[in-house]
């Protein structure tokens, strides 16, 4: 008699579990764009992206903070005040945006380093954004050392011209 019920909560856990299994493997990707989102058509090139936005804002991040010496001894370089922070706080986003540009349509040459490499730019960008809404000058200075780092990655791999 025990046997039996214990054969019975075996047979309904398995049971359950096999439910549970169904319903994760119908549930659509995350990543998965919707039926329905919006056609998208890619019209720059890389080396547009990267001399519109990419540079530009990566620009932007390593001048914003760090230090020079002048005569009147080292001055340390921050954005100033609220606006400031938040022009470099939209700069960091366009800059993470960007790496969404590099992965549509056919700017994406492989599905392999491309996507990791661009990634990793988004990271390093994403760091820079958090840093300005904390508006901390210093993690603005790190982040912008991975940004460099993430696109160095990239042109050893691509070749860049
Ligand atoms: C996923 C790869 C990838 C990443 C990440 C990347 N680049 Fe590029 N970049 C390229 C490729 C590929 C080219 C060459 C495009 C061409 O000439 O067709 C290029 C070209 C460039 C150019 C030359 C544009 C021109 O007009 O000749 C600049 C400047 C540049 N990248 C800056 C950056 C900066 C700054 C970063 C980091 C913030 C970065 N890139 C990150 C792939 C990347």
């Amino acid at each position: 008699m025990r046997a039996v019920h214990w054969l019975f909560v075996v047979s309904v856990a398995l049971f359950v579990c096999g439910i549970g299994f169904v319903v994760i493997g119908a549930r659509p990707s995350r990543d998965a764009a919707p039926a329905d989102a919006p056609a998208l058509t890619p019209v720059a090139s890389v080396k547009q992206i990267m001399g519109s936005i990419v540079s530009p804002g990566a620009n932007a991040v390593y001048n914003a903070v760090g230090s020079s010496v002048t005569a009147k001894g080292i001055e340390t370089i921050a954005p100033k005040n609220d606006e400031e922070w938040a022009t470099l706080g939209n700069t960091a986003a366009a800059l993470v945006e960007a790496g969404n540009l590099l992965l549509i349509g056919d700017r994406a040459v492989d599905r392999g380093d491309w996507v990791t490499m661009t990634r990793e730019m988004m990271a390093a960008g994403t760091e820079v954004l958090k840093a300005t809404e904390k508006k901390d000058a210093d993690a603005v200075l790190n982040a912008g050392s991975n940004l460099n780092t993430s696109c160095d990655n990239c042109h050893q791999k691509y070749q860049r011209q």
